[in-house]
């Protein structure tokens, strides 16, 4: 008889009026950087806000390109300048926002796999988990104590056996 190996995960929905001015604020700047994104192609605007344990707010957007797979996502673009920036740079929090969705609990915004691989790797190497809000341009918010909860049975450097 098979073992049975079990991760469980959950989203919390919270509406707007739910959340701390500060997650509002954070949320707010995602769109801001959604409404810049460079998507030609796709017409699917993106925006990430990242805030650091030092108070600072870190943007991105997905950034596509004619050869498609050379482009990148919003999450990706923002996590990687603030790592290239800051690379002692503790992230608390990150609000993603697809511009495109009403986000509910049957429509969410989630991060690309290779998103979340990125992301897992980063929280992986600091003391504290990162919590995740998603939405739409309208709608609800999803939020995930930490990208651990997006990734189950997620790939990491333990693997490599280094
Ligand atoms: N995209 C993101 O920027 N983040 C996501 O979480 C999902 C997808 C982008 C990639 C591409 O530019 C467009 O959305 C359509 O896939």
């Amino acid at each position: 008889m098979a073992k049975e190996i079990k991760r469980e995960v959950s989203l919390l929905l919270y509406t707007t009026s739910e959340l701390t001015t500060q997650v509002k604020d954070l949320i707010s700047q995602a769109k801001e950087a959604a409404q810049k994104a460079r998507a030609p192609y796709s017409g699917f605007r993106v925006g990430a806000a990242l805030l650091l344990s030092d108070g600072s707010i870190v943007l991105g957007n997905n950034q596509e390109n004619a050869a498609y797979p050379a482009g990148l996502c919003a999450e990706r673009v923002a996590f990687f300048s603030a790592k290239a920036n800051k690379p002692e740079a503790i992230i608390l929090k990150v609000a993603i926002v697809a511009l495109k969705m009403n986000a509910n609990e049957h429509n969410i915004p989630a991060p690309c796999g290779s998103c979340r691989q990125v992301m897992s790797e980063y929280e992986n190497e600091q003391p504290e988990p990162i919590e995740v809000y998603l939405t739409g341009r309208t709608g609800d918010v999803l939020m995930s104590s930490s990208i651990e909860n997006l990734l189950p049975f997620k790939f990491s450097s333990d693997q490599l056996g280094n």
